[in-house]
């Protein structure tokens, strides 16, 4: 498995992305495509990005009952994404529900799933407040990813701060996928457990999602480069 940035595509439609990407001139970069985009674009989206030759990870972070996930792991599975995911939140049934949702729908390869641990927006302070989880922010994602792992998926976005501690956890081979990518000197917008790629190399991180740091940059592809120059080396 190679180590990859995928780049987040929070773009309000289609024309915006495909200007976008546009810019990268034959170079084809892991794209992920969240909420923004889907739900105003729908399926077809994806599609069409997969044939332009890009590598897909379809991010709708699903967390509902058992049932409903594994239908919607069944229609996902349809579309040629590369990576798709839950939240961990959601329980290990709901978890397995998905991973048999996505393995029904038989596509040539199934896609990687993972499951989000607690999202990089949240700190300490909401987790405790708001979530009224009292167990230490590492701590509880530490035991969503060891679910996880027992649910059979394939790994977990986390923090790169976290991503050798659930290594450590859940094995080498366990997945962590880490959004939450500044650079050194860059701003951290709404997100609070930040790393630059260079720390998420060092920590194990597998791929990094970097969303702003990239698409508000003045010149998108020289922070793209940057990124891989950082995390990959
Ligand atoms: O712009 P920025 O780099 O902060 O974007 C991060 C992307 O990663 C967003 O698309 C966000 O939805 C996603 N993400 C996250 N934290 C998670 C899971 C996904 O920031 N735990």
């Amino acid at each position: 498995m190679a180590k990859d940035v995928i780049i987040a595509c929070d773009f309000p439609n289609a024309e915006a992305t495909y200007e976008f990407l546009g810019k990268f001139r034959g170079r084809k970069p892991f794209v992920k495509i969240g909420m923004e985009l889907f739900y105003s674009e729908g399926p077809d989206i994806v599609r069409k990005i997969k044939d332009a030759g890009h590598k897909i990870f379809v991010d709708l972070k699903l967390h509902d009952i058992p049932n409903t996930v594994r239908g919607g792991m069944r229609s996902l599975s349809s579309l040629g994404a590369d990576m798709v995911n839950v939240h961990a939140s959601g329980g290990t049934a709901m978890m397995e529900a998905a991973l048999e949702g996505l393995t029904a729908g038989g596509g040539s390869e199934r896609p990687i799933i993972i499951a989000v641990t607690v999202l990089t927006s949240t700190d300490a302070a909401r987790l405790r407040g708001e979530a009224l989880v009292a167990e230490p922010l590492e701590k509880a994602v530490e035991h969503y990813a060891s679910l996880a792992a027992r649910s059979g998926l394939d790994g977990v976005v986390c923090s790169p701060l976290e991503a050798k501690r659930v290594k450590s956890v859940c094995g080498e081979g366990f997945l962590t996928v880490t959004p939450g990518i500044r650079f050194a000197d860059g701003s951290a917008d709404d997100q609070k457990r930040i790393a630059t790629p260079e720390f998420a190399r060092e920590n194990g991180s597998d791929y990094i999602v970097v969303g702003r740091a990239v698409t508000a940059a003045a010149d998108p592809v020289a922070a793209y480069e940057r990124c891989i120059a950082e995390f990959i080396g």
